[in-house]
């Protein structure tokens, strides 16, 4: 309706409600409902529900996605065809979606497929005054409860992280006040350059959540690396992440480290270990999943990321804490890494040559303790530091030695003898040892670890705020 008003009005009036629209910062649409709705105010009649936007019901049993309203923007590759499947798994969800298509998307899916899906027409253009009658991108950016870039090109991070507004995708990202997520992805060594690098960081600053990149074949023949768009349903994952309204520990940020170091000893050697990181990667998805804002600082893993979570990614200790320190302050820090405790003095920058019956000293030096600076820091101190101890014999014992010595608050113990297989492995037996006591929890998967973890959490921290 709000558009039929708009084009049957004669130009001079068009001109001054773009006039008013542009010194309100809002689409000529929105102006129109506020002017009619000002007007109904004055007439006394309580008609305003005729100028909200008709929802579509949510189906039954939706979910967290539940009637939200969500702006895919589609970017140009070749996953480009996944977010077609993508829109459908957000409805299914109980979510409207709306799509941007950008030039470049357009050669991969036709803006008739996605709007055929979407159930409304496929935005493309900046300068297209039907849309800028109908919804305008101003509307576009900012009635969406969330946008998400998928796939996110590294052209259109590179937009985003510069501030661009040439296209419609650009103006929509910079015009915004609503949350975004993106979807990397682009070929491997576009992925690892350092512009996109750099670019990354910039949005992860800005509040930009990520989703992805995942290992896997590219599009290329022969082509494999970091760089595939995450699955439909992880970035689902993690948008009902972002859209949950209230979980235990909203509005709280949660800090977590996660698997193990490598300790360069030349360009093609180092010290590492067995962690898997999937008991940190656990943690960092139950209290995303709790509604907590959540960084995990992650060593080398071969895994993917977890959905709904920040994630920086590490080598070495050195690396570890700077990131950690970087991403302070926080309501509580969980160190699950396996941090390893030495690394190589000097490491060679050449790889060093083998000379027999010589066999290569290596000069080692003490790594710094990550969780022990965090625990014993006199400002910024998280109110709530939790570390891990890794034992093989007098599980207990040491653990209750490595609270006190590490000055954290709680430490969750466990016994990592070759037998138990949890090195790796998908279960862990847990015994919580904190200053009032130990609590031995039974056996179970690394994820129930980490649900009963985050439990505990929120627990101490609601008894905190009473
Ligand atoms: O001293 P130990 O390695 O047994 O301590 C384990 C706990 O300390 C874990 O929580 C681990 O993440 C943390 N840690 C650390 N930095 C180190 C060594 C251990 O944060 N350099």
């Amino acid at each position: 309706m709000g558009s039929l008003t708009v084009r049957q009005l004669d130009d001079k009036l068009k001109t001054l409600l773009r006039l008013r629209a542009a010194r309100h910062g809002r689409s000529m649409e929105d102006e129109v409902r506020v002017i009619l709705k000002g007007a109904a105010h004055e007439a006394g009649r309580d008609v305003l529900e005729h100028f909200e936007p008709a929802m579509q019901p949510a189906p039954q049993g939706a979910r967290q996605a539940d009637s939200k309203g969500i702006l895919l923007i589609i970017g140009g590759g070749i996953a480009a065809y996944k977010s077609l499947d993508l829109i459908r798994r957000l409805q299914d969800r109980g979510a409207r979606v709306r799509c941007i298509l950008t030039p470049a998307a357009q050669h991969f899916i036709t803006p008739l497929a996605a709007g055929a899906l979407a159930g409304e027409r496929a935005y493309t253009d900046l300068f297209d005054a039907q849309s800028e009658f109908d919804v305008g991108h101003i509307r576009l950016a900012r009635e969406a409860d969330l946008i998400v870039v998928a796939p996110a090109t590294a052209d259109l991070m590179a937009k985003m992280a510069g501030g661009h507004a040439d296209d419609l995708a650009a103006a929509v990202l910079l015009a915004t006040d609503r949350p975004i997520l993106v979807a990397p992805a682009m070929n491997p060594r576009m992925w690892a350059a350092k512009s996109t690098q750099r670019n990354l960081a910039q949005l992860v600053a800005d509040g930009v959540r990520v989703v992805g990149p995942n290992r896997g074949e590219m599009a290329e023949r022969g082509e494999s690396g970091v760089g595939r768009m995450a699955e439909p349903n992880e970035i689902v994952a993690a948008v009902e992440v972002i859209l949950r309204k209230e979980g235990p520990l909203t509005g709280k940020r949660i800090l977590v480290t996660s698997g193990p170091t490598h300790e360069p000893i030349d360009p093609v050697r180092f010290i590492a270990n067995r962690s898997s990181g999937k008991q940190g990667q656990a943690i960092a998805a139950a209290a995303a999943a709790a509604g907590a804002d959540v960084l995990l600082v992650s060593g080398p893993v071969d895994r993917p990321d977890p959905p709904g979570v920040t994630v920086v990614k590490v080598e070495t200790a050195r690396q570890m804490l700077e990131a950690v320190e970087k991403a302070l302050p926080a309501d509580v820090a969980i160190f699950a890494a396996a941090v390893a405790d030495w690394r190589v003095d000097q490491p060679s920058g050449h790889k060093i040559k083998k000379q027999e019956g010589r066999p290569q000293q290596l000069g080692l030096v003490e790594n710094p303790d990550i969780l022990a600076t965090v625990a014993h820091r006199k400002s910024g101190r998280p109110p709530l530091v939790i570390g891990f101890a890794a034992e093989t014999d007098r599980v207990i014992v040491n653990a209750k030695a490595k609270l006190a010595k590490k000055g954290c608050d709680w430490i969750l113990a466990n016994d990592v003898s070759p037998e138990t297989g949890i090195m790796g492995g998908d279960t862990n037996t847990i015994h919580l040892v904190t200053a009032s006591g130990v609590e031995s929890w039974p056996p179970q998967s690394k994820d129930d670890v980490a649900r009963s973890l985050i439990g505990r959490i929120a627990a101490a921290l609601a008894k905190a705020k009473r």
